[in-house]
């Protein structure tokens, strides 16, 4: 259940079935906040179907676990939560592009590709995927296309909920290597250090598989340790 104070409505959303119950208590005027939800809810059921029809089922699963913890997680940074439905759903839209597709689509941002994202061009998801939905869904909102733009590796100054959406994406339920007990111990620690236990975990893997950090983890992950060790 989502009380939204000002307004008076209280909505009722099951992302699993996309469907919603809305109750209003007067105040006619508030429509506005009514039709930003259904447009947010509208798209996030677009895009689930999409990914029903287009990616694996492991890939399905997955990406409403994030869009579920990455909801929780904005509900408990007091920010749209909404927005973190939306970027969970959205996230790995692209995951499963040929190549060639991914870097069309990883170029339309204006950017180069760098030599590593050449040699790993799974590592272009994000950004093909930013750019894949401005294109079909016009979505237009900065913060929701750099969300999934950076989530695979991240970069220095990003936002919060670009580091909601890195957190939820490894530390979904449905992650076999976290037992439960880690993972609720892990989601108390606050933003940033969930962040830099995300990245420490997956450094380790790196550094096992023989492959480089690259620079805007590393950026990040000094930023954040800077930002900890200060408080
Ligand atoms: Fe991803
Ligand atoms: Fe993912």
């Amino acid at each position: 259940m989502r009380f939204l104070q000002k307004s008076r409505i209280f909505v009722k959303t099951d992302p699993a079935n996309c469907s919603n119950t809305i109750i209003i208590i007067g105040l006619p005027q508030l429509v506005i906040v009514k039709e930003c939800f259904f447009v947010m809810n509208q798209l996030y059921c677009d895009i689930r179907n999409y990914i029903k029809e287009n990616l694996s089922k492991e890939r399905q699963k997955h990406s409403i676990e994030v869009s579920k913890l990455a909801k929780l997680l904005c509900k408990m940074y007091d920010i749209d939560s909404e927005k973190g439905l939306l970027v969970g759903i959205a996230h790995d839209i692209a995951r499963e592009f040929q190549k060639n597709k991914l870097e069309i689509y990883a170029k339309k941002d204006g950017k180069p590709l760098s030599p590593w994202e050449k040699k790993n061009p799974v590592l272009l998801h994000g950004r093909a995927g930013a750019e894949y939905l401005k294109e079909r869904w016009n979505i237009a909102d900065a913060g929701i296309l750099d969300a999934i733009r950076y989530h695979t590796c991240g970069r220095p100054g990003m936002s919060l909920l670009g580091k909601i959406l890195f957190v939820a994406d490894y530390l979904e339920p449905g992650r076999r290597f976290l037992e439960e007990k880690e993972r609720q111990k892990i989601l108390k620690t606050g933003i940033d250090r969930m962040v830099l236990y995300v990245f420490n975990k997956k450094f380790l893997y790196e550094k096992k598989k023989g492959r480089k950090i690259l620079k805007p983890s590393l950026l990040l992950y000094q930023e954040l340790v800077d930002k900890t060790e200060g408080k």
